[in-house]
């Protein structure tokens, strides 16, 4: 295990660089490498996000190699294919897999052994060639997730509820991408259930699914790609893990028998701390969730068979 403060991310493009900065303002590592196919755009962002130094957190961040992987606690992986507008997630699987792969064997060959953090879409499926091709256990490969879904899914939730996202819990399970799963039966607001909370106030809940399945795309339409929300829940996780918070986040992981899949990579509400995913958590879900779920692992393995 690596002893620096460092965290490595490849891929210098809008997430990377967006999640770059985002660390940089948490101050949580004392050094940040930033890795891509183009080292110019990698020696800009860092350039860029270093001009801040003077006035927020004095991280030291630059452009790098595999090489400065070696001594990295956490490698963030974010380089991969893009979609194109309207395109689903899954349609770059098979392009995504051989970068994730090469980015990977490279970071492995230099001695990474640390935890890998993969954001790359489709997330899952990504994650789980991660995870394959680093040899690594799987509680220390973990994807993004529907971390993002559920933030997106809490603030629609707030909103239309008229209180603060943090204020409730509510998770999206299981692929991020067109299958996911909107468990409306673990939302709680101060413990109280949605339905108790709402007492017969009126509540779309069709309209808030439909707008967190499709946020990516929404945001997609209009700016051409998406990048804070993702680069957010990076930082968030490794957040997490360096500090060993123990705190429990909707992420992608390796599903061992849970809900009666196996052997796939997608979200549930996981425990996490410096060993990475440290526990599973299985809530009881409705049976509508329950099948929902099943239908997207289903997705995820023809997906990632797909991929090659
Ligand atoms: C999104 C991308 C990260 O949903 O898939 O914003």
């Amino acid at each position: 295990m690596a002893t620096t403060s460092r965290i490595a991310i490849v891929g210098a493009g809008n997430v990377g660089a967006t999640a770059a900065y985002a660390l940089m303002l948490r101050g949580l590592f004392a050094e940040i490498v930033l890795i891509d196919q183009t080292p110019e755009r990698a020696a800009a962002e860092a350039t860029d996000i270093a001009d801040a130094n003077a006035i927020a957190q004095p991280v030291r961040i630059w452009a790098g190699d595999y090489a400065d992987v070696t001594d990295a606690s956490i490698l963030v992986i974010t380089a991969g294919a893009a979609t194109k507008a309207g395109e689903p997630r899954t349609a770059i699987a098979g392009k995504s897999a051989v970068i994730v792969r090469d980015c990977v064997r490279q970071a492995m060959e230099a001695g990474f052994d640390g935890i890998l953090v993969v954001a790359s879409n489709p997330a899952d499926v990504m994650t789980q060639v991660a995870q394959a091709m680093s040899g690594l256990p799987s509680e220390r490969v973990i994807g993004t997730g529907t971390l993002l879904d559920s933030n997106r899914f809490r603030k629609r939730i707030a909103d239309q509820l008229s209180v603060a996202p943090g204020a409730l819990e509510a998770l999206v399970l299981g692929e991020h991408g067109d299958s996911e799963v909107m468990a409306y039966s673990t939302v709680r607001i101060g413990g109280m259930e949605l339905e108790t909370y709402l007492a017969g106030q009126s509540f779309d809940r069709p309209a808030i699914a439909h707008d967190v399945m499709r946020a990516g795309y929404t945001i997609a339409e209009g700016k051409g790609y998406t990048s804070f929300g993702v680069a957010t829940a990076i930082a968030r996780i490794c957040e997490a893990i360096h500090r060993d918070e123990r705190v429990i986040l909707p992420v992608s992981t390796m599903l061992r028998g849970q809900y009666g899949i196996e052997g796939i990579y997608l979200s549930l509400p996981c425990l996490i701390g410096a060993g990475g995913v440290l526990r599973i958590l299985t809530p009881a879900l409705a049976a509508d969730e329950q099948t929902a779920l099943l239908a997207s692992a289903d997705i995820l393995r023809q997906t990632l068979q797909a991929a090659g």
